[in-house]
């Protein structure tokens, strides 16, 4: 199993692991994401690829993309109420469902984090959603700690 950044003719593959993601969203909160995986989603990996400021981890086993990860420098200026904003965000993270508990997901965070400490990054940030339980059990046994939340309620 190799981790490394995703070179073009890895991109078909991420899209099966992409759609993956959306399905476990859709089941999770049917009210906010749409079935399905659409054209303009499965284009959208190739902006992704040619943005300068994203980066597109995947796990290779044997030529087989197994994981994929999003990672996008993200920038906020200072305002009234904060400090300038500079960190690394995993934008997308997946590992393909007939390849996991086998550490596949816990190898990729490791490369990020040795990535982000090379660029120089003081932090590493993600989201998700609160009914996500599995990948918030993943997320705490590979060393995140949630510092914010959205909160919701039926009116
Ligand atoms: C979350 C996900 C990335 C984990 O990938 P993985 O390769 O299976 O994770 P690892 O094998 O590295 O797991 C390491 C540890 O994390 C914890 N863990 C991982 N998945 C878990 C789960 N579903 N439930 C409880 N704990 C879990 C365990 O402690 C595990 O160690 P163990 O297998 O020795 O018990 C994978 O389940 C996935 O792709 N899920 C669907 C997509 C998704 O939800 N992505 C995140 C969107 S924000």
């Amino acid at each position: 199993m190799e981790i490394r950044f995703a070179r073009e003719e890895d991109l078909d593959q991420v899209n099966v692991l992409r759609k993956q993601v959306n399905d476990v969203h859709v089941e999770g909160k049917p009210e906010v994401f749409k079935p399905g995986f659409c054209d303009e989603l499965r284009d959208y990996i190739h902006v992704i690829f040619a943005d300068l400021r994203q980066k597109i981890v995947v796990a290779d086993d044997g030529g087989a993309v197994c994981g994929f990860a999003v990672l996008n420098h993200i920038t906020r200026p200072e305002n009234p109420f904060m400090y300038v904003r500079d960190f690394l965000d995993i934008d997308e993270f997946a590992v393909d469902e007939g390849h996991r508990r086998q550490g596949i997901a816990t190898a990729m965070i490791r490369f990020i984090r040795d990535y982000a400490r090379e660029q120089g990054f003081s932090r590493v940030e993600l989201n998700m959603w609160e009914f996500n339980q599995g990948a918030l059990a993943f997320y705490e046994a590979a060393g995140f700690t949630t510092y914010r939340r959205y909160m919701e309620m039926k009116p």
